[in-house]
Order: C-alpha cells, then structure tokens, then sequence
C-alpha cells in the first residue's frame, strides 16, 4: 500500500466465532523457504507461502540478485543455483517495511563479491541495522549507512569472509540469521551464541535443505549454533504451516466472544514461537492442540479454541523471544481479564515496525483501560469485563497494532 494513504477500518462487536477456519502462511518460515530455495540447486517447492508484502519483497529481491521465483498450479517455485551464486543487483534492493528481508538479506549478500544497495519505507529507515553490520563487519563485510547504522545503505560484499564465533548481545533471530545465512559462503565453522534463545526456523530450514548445523548446550546454559561453510543444499519441498502470529488475533476474538467454538487448521507450534499460547493457558485460556505432527521439520497442530474467562498473570522476561510479535494481541486480551497481567522485558518492542511498546500503551489508554510502563514492563489492569472501547486507534502503519 503507497505510505500516503492510510485506510480507516471500523471494528465492531461481533457474534461467537464457530466452525474450522485456517490462517495464511508463516511470515518468517516463507522468508526462508524462498531464501534458501534460492542458494539450493535446482528447483524448490513451496506450498502455502505467505504472499503478504514482506515475503514478497524477498522474493523481488531475490529475482534481482538472479534467483527467478514464481508461482504456477501447484504453488510457488524458487531456481536455485547453489551457495555462492548470487549475482550483483541492478538495482536498489527496496525491501518495503520489512526487517525480517533486509537483516537476512544483508547477511546473504555479505559473503558475496559486490555491492547492493538497501533501503525500505519510512519505517523501515528509521530501524537499527547496526545489530547486524556488528557482527558481519567482523566476518568481513563493509557497510556504508546513515547515522546510526540506518537505511539507506550499502553492504560491499566480499568473497573472503573468515568465520566467527559471536555471542548475541541482543535476543534477536535476525541478527542470528544474518549471521548464518553470510557463514553459508564463508570457509570454516561460524558459531552463534544465544543466552536466550529465540525462534530457530533458520536452523531448521538449513537442515531441512542437507546443511549441518549443530546445535548444542554451553555450560551455562547458552545454546551454540554452529554451520560449516560450504554446504550443498539441494532444492526441496517445503510445506509452510499457518502463521502462529497471525492466529492469535483469530484466537484472541474467539475467546473473547461468548459462545466462540474454532478449530485453526495447521498452525506452526515452534516451541520457540509459542509463548503466547503457554501464557493463554496459564490465563485459564480453553484452547487444545489437537494431530501434532511434523512438516519440514517445524512442529505443527489443529488449535480448539472455546471463548473463556481469562484471569491476569505475570509474563517473565524470559518468555519474551518466543512470544515477540504478539505482545499487541496479548495486551488487548489483558484488558478483559480479572486482575493484572505484568509483562516483563519489552524493550525490544521499542525498534519494531513502530515503537510497540508506547503504540500498545497510549491506543490501550485511548479505550479507558488503566495501565503502567514502567522501564521495559508493561502492567495492564483487568477488571473482567470489556474496556469502554470506542476510540480511534492510531497504528503508525504497523500491521501488529492495526
Ligand atoms: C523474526 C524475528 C523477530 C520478529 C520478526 C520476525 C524472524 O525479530 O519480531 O517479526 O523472522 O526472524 P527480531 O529478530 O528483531 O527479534
């Protein structure tokens, strides 16, 4: 949508919601599938890919970077031609508003001899892209950015990248990734560290392509994620489950819905993507995962949900990688509940599409619910029932907070 015409939406009440309903493709797991089908030989399979913005624009860049995409009877097709064989773009990656494209892609091109140039939306500019110019400077890439590591920039790309090993300094799966994604053309083993482990679907789409990585426990607990350059990877089938994130907004109404009685078909129950549906259950939250099976080696399930009477609960900060993105949805539902939900270690919401942390407050506040921010913990007050509401939400074009 061009940056200068919002569209204003109305919300209103709504009946129970009843039946089987699906949800599109996961965002992060198709930014991947489309990632490596691109450096895989041959042609790569994806069922279900998410055709939102985001992954679109991976896909627009990929064709750029001379890996042809497109989507045909049996879904979309990605022409790989191996680890290393991307070529030098034409013309400005513009990776529209998404974070997920542009750290992943600046990894992937950073092992690579030429120079690309990035930018993306006015929200996209103003994000800290510093978190992953660190660590793939010291693998070997140059970086030419505005102040503050902030887009527009250019990454020069080097075919002698040198391996590192690089503790995260923030729990970030992006800058993970960005990390991973430039060792794949980079001779010797890369090593990240994670003191708090966040979402692996890098990981698992690697392996799921014949690349090894080995994950291990340090001892003190941090997780050790290792891949040797080089890899073959070959093109492969990728079933891309529903998106976790985009069924908790279908969650979060039915239950809030009296009478809501909804079965989400296929939904992606990465453990390191699931907090939000531990906290439901914690919050007296009536939802069962029904058939759990396994689909390119991401954890998939049905989800019953029936509209309960939540109660509040404290969120640690230790949940919060797993649980991210939903913090909108998870706040909305805390304004319903019986008593205070206190969620800890938010400060990542404050770079995302937009500052998540004072979105949620001040449009939470706008529909009479009480709440605190006090540093990175957010407490919002419950009294059972539903807020006044009736206020005119301001979404800085954010799609979490729309
Ligand atoms: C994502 C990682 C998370 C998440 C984003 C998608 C990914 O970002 O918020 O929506 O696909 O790796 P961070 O790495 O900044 O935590």
């Amino acid at each position: 949508m061009p940056e200068t015409s919002p569209q204003p939406l109305n919300s209103r009440i709504c009946g129970p919601l009843k039946g089987i309903a699906s949800v599109p493709g996961d965002k992060s797991i198709s930014h991947r599938a489309l990632m490596l089908g691109a450096l895989a030989l041959g042609r790569t399979r994806i069922r279900g890919l998410l055709e939102g913005e985001d992954v679109l624009h991976t896909a627009a860049a990929l064709r750029l970077l001379g890996a042809q995409s497109g989507k045909d009877s049996e879904g979309w097709w990605v022409e790989g031609q191996g680890v290393g064989s991307l070529s030098e773009p034409a013309n400005v990656l513009d990776l529209g508003n998404s974070g997920t494209s542009t750290r992943l892609l600046m990894g992937l091109v950073g092992s690579h001899g030429f120079t690309s140039f990035f930018t993306g939306d006015a929200s996209l500019r103003k994000r800290p892209m510093a978190r992953v110019m660190e660590p793939l400077s010291k693998m070997g890439v140059n970086f030419m950015a505005r102040a503050g590591g902030r887009l527009p920039l250019a990454v020069i790309g080097t075919r002698d990248t040198v391996p590192i090993t690089y503790k995260l300094p923030v729990a970030s799966a992006q800058v993970k990734s960005a990390i991973l994604l430039c060792a794949l053309n980079t001779q010797g083993l890369t090593t990240v560290i994670e003191t708090q482990a966040t979402r692996d679907h890098t990981e698992t789409m690697l392996r799921h392509f014949g690349a090894q990585v080995i994950t291990e426990k340090g001892p003190d607990g941090e997780t050790h994620i290792s891949l040797r350059g080089y890899p073959t990877l070959k093109a492969r089938e990728v079933d891309v489950p529903g998106d976790p994130s985009s069924a908790a907004f279908v969650t979060a109404a039915a239950l809030l819905c009296q009478g809501s009685e909804l079965v989400l078909k296929n939904i992606g129950i990465n453990p390191l993507r699931a907090g939000f549906y531990e906290t439901l259950q914690e919050m007296g939250a009536n939802i069962a995962f029904e058939n759990p099976r396994v689909q390119a080696g991401e954890k998939v399930a049905d989800l019953k949900i029936k509209a309960s009477t939540l109660k509040g609960v404290r969120v640690p900060a230790a949940r919060a990688p797993s649980m991210i993105d939903e913090y909108p949805v998870l706040a909305v539902l805390a304004s319903f509940a019986n008593g205070k939900t206190g969620m800890e270690g938010l400060g990542e919401l404050r770079v995302k599409e937009s500052d998540r942390l004072n979105m949620i407050a001040s449009n939470l506040q706008a529909c009479g619910v009480k709440l605190e921010v006090e540093g990175d913990t957010l407490t919002v007050h419950g009294n059972g029932k539903p807020p006044t509401g009736g206020a005119k939400i301001t979404t800085a074009m954010d799609h979490r907070i729309a």
